[in-house]
């Protein structure tokens, strides 16, 4: 093992751009397909793997979408959630930030409860024996209308206190972030944090990461990678402090680049970027093969390196002491590690 893949391995880490349902393993699926009796496309979990050949985002989503028709239970959920914790534990995630889609099981016939309950059960296990704290982010389908968006801010309230802010996600493809505008203020009210994402390489890019800015007033951007094509747009998110959570090897696969050298150039205007896996078992690759692969391709320094992990504690919603706390395990580890 090189140096540097150890210590990004060994680094205390956050992850804050991750979609449950995207941590949904081939192998989960079967177990989950033959406990619900549900039957597959595919003879086994290196068949469903090697059909996973995206080259755009609808492409990518129509199998996601697929793939999630297994989750049933309250119990599917919690193993799903629990899967992808107890793996992120095993690569020192100590702090995740998850994105669930509602809308992609109520308009399936799940109940909002079940979804919910079941992810939270296993959040509240896994910090008990892991030690890893969690925190939910509720994203609503961009592709679905703005009434069912606010039809499912509304579902969301009795569980206000299980959710951390809320997201907007699926297909960008005239669907840009100003037909929210009424959902998001009302989020703002309610007292949610507010993320959107600005795919990779979409048609309008610079515009709606514009529009997220200016009509929406989002508190982090994810994705956002295009707005390297615009100076005065990376003033304004270096300005507001705005945090962009890049995912390299999601973009590798959905536009054929990790875009690891404009993280780089991130790093290098102020910006604040962070490394986040995404959509893990879709793209093959969760935090640490995120992080190494963009180290090695852009030829990150170790500070750099430290510069990631740290802006993604920084970027965190969570209470300001929580933060500081992360923040000095990460120095503590760094100052461990000084010289080695
Ligand atoms: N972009 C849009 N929708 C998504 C993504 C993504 O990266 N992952 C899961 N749904
Ligand atoms: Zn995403």
């Amino acid at each position: 093992m090189t140096d540097m893949r150890r210590f990004i391995e060994r680094m205390p880490k956050a992850e804050l751009h991750v979609h449950v349902e995207g941590t949904l393993e081939p192998e989960m699926k079967f177990d989950l397909a033959r406990r619900n009796d549900i039957a597959l496309p595919y003879r086994s979990a290196e068949e469903m793997r090697a059909a996973y050949d995206f080259d755009d985002l609808p492409s990518f989503l129509k199998m996601y979408y697929e793939g999630m028709g297994v989750l049933q239970a309250e119990q599917d959920f919690y193993d799903l959630t629990t899967a992808y914790l107890t793996k992120a534990h095993s690569q020192n995630v100590v702090y995740a930030e998850m994105f669930f889609d509602p809308q992609a099981h109520t308009t399936r016939g799940i109940d909002y409860d079940t979804v919910i309950r079941g992810i939270r059960r296993a959040q509240v296990d896994a910090q008990d024996r892991l030690g890893i704290r969690t925190q939910l982010i509720m994203c609503f389908l961009r592709d679905m209308s703005a009434d069912s968006a606010m039809a499912t801010l509304e579902q969301s309230l009795p569980y206000r206190d299980w959710l951390v802010g809320v997201g907007l996600d699926s297909d960008e493809k005239g669907n840009p972030p100003i037909k929210f505008k009424a959902v998001f203020d009302r989020a703002r009210a309610e007292g949610y944090g507010l993320t959107m994402h600005c795919d990779v390489d979409q048609e309008n890019s610079t515009r709606h990461i514009w529009q997220t800015l200016e009509d929406i007033g989002v508190d982090r951007i994810d994705h956002g990678v295009n707005s390297l094509e615009d100076e005065a747009l990376c003033d304004e998110i270096v300005q507001r402090g705005l945090a962009l959570t890049v995912c390299p090897i999601s973009n590798k696969c959905i536009t054929g680049s990790l875009k690891a050298v404009e993280i780089r150039r991130m790093l290098e205007k102020g910006m604040r970027a962070t490394v986040n896996s995404d959509d893990p078992a879709y793209f093959l690759g969760y935090v640490q093969e995120n992080l190494v692969a963009t180290q090695k391709e852009a030829d990150l320094s170790r500070d750099q390196v430290v510069r990631l992990a740290a802006n993604a504690f920084e970027a965190s919603w969570l209470p300001a002491e929580e933060q500081r706390g992360l923040l000095s395990r990460l120095e503590s580890y760094v100052a461990s590690e000084a010289g080695a």
